[in-house]
């Protein structure tokens, strides 16, 4: 069968991935936290991408949670605080970077959160083949690379294609939310996101306000002391009809 466009453009954003993966030098701590609390609080993914998607309610041993998916974590502090302060939220972190899912797991455990899990694997492939559809309140992508140098704008993560892998695994009241402290990626994730006809801005054609429950984040501060502007974007779901 002929691949669709959106099929097209998904297996795009796999190819061009949205990051590197860094020298993973972990401190004695993050890699004891690591070794003890990543069967725990990982899910398996590497090497068994087709498994099928993930069931929510095993996996966080409840039903009747919100659902929240933060694609690239980092460190995962902000998932941390957020978990501690919704926990009635169930959280999955996505991130490449094995430090940031020590630390995470770390953090998991010394403010003995029940409601955080991670997968550590490439958050396009996550989204494509582990997160069932229509099972997400909100998706967090918090200071995304933004890959400045024009020849590597095709790796920027929100991107043609990133509106249509993220949409149908929202809720039909979920939203996606994005910041960024980069003016020409937040003038593009603004353009491709308000052009796709299937995410709906919910500030008109606008950024949106200061969003007073997003933690500030260390790539927030950095950009801050840099004299950066912040970017705030917030998207709700538009009806997929039968292309859901
Ligand atoms: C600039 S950092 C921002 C970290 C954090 N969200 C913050 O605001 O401080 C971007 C992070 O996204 C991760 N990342 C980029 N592309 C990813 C992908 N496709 N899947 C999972 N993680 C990804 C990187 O490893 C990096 O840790």
């Amino acid at each position: 069968m002929e691949p669709t466009m959106n099929e097209e453009a998904i297996q795009k954003l796999r190819e061009n991935r949205s990051f590197v993966i860094r020298q993973a030098r972990m401190s004695p701590h993050q890699k004891r936290a690591y070794e003890r609390l990543a069967p725990q609080y990982c899910v398996p993914f590497e090497g068994q991408e087709d498994r099928g998607p993930l069931d929510w309610e095993s996996l966080f041993e409840r039903t009747g949670a919100r659902r929240i998916l933060d694609i690239g974590f980092g460190m995962g502090l902000e998932l941390a605080e957020l978990a501690q302060a919704h926990r009635d939220t169930d959280f999955l972190g996505v991130e490449v970077h094995k430090p940031g899912v020590g630390r995470l797991l770390g953090q998991i455990e010394e403010r003995e959160l029940t409601n955080v899990r991670v997968v550590r694997y490439d958050a396009v492939v996550v989204c494509h083949q582990l997160i069932p559809r229509a099972t997400l309140d909100g998706v967090h992508l918090f200071f995304p690379d933004p890959w400045p140098k024009k020849r590597h704008h095709k790796r920027r993560l929100v991107r043609p294609g990133f509106p249509e892998l993220v949409a149908p695994l929202l809720t039909p009241t979920g939203y996606f939310y994005t910041v960024t402290d980069w003016e020409d990626y937040a003038l593009q994730m603004r353009h491709v996101l308000d052009e796709s006809p299937v995410l709906r801005n919910r500030y008109g054609d606008r950024f949106a306000p200061p969003q007073e429950w997003r933690p500030q984040t260390a790539f927030e501060r950095k950009g801050l002391e840099k004299g950066h502007q912040i970017f705030e974007l917030v998207y709700e779901r538009q009806d997929l009809g039968d292309r859901a």
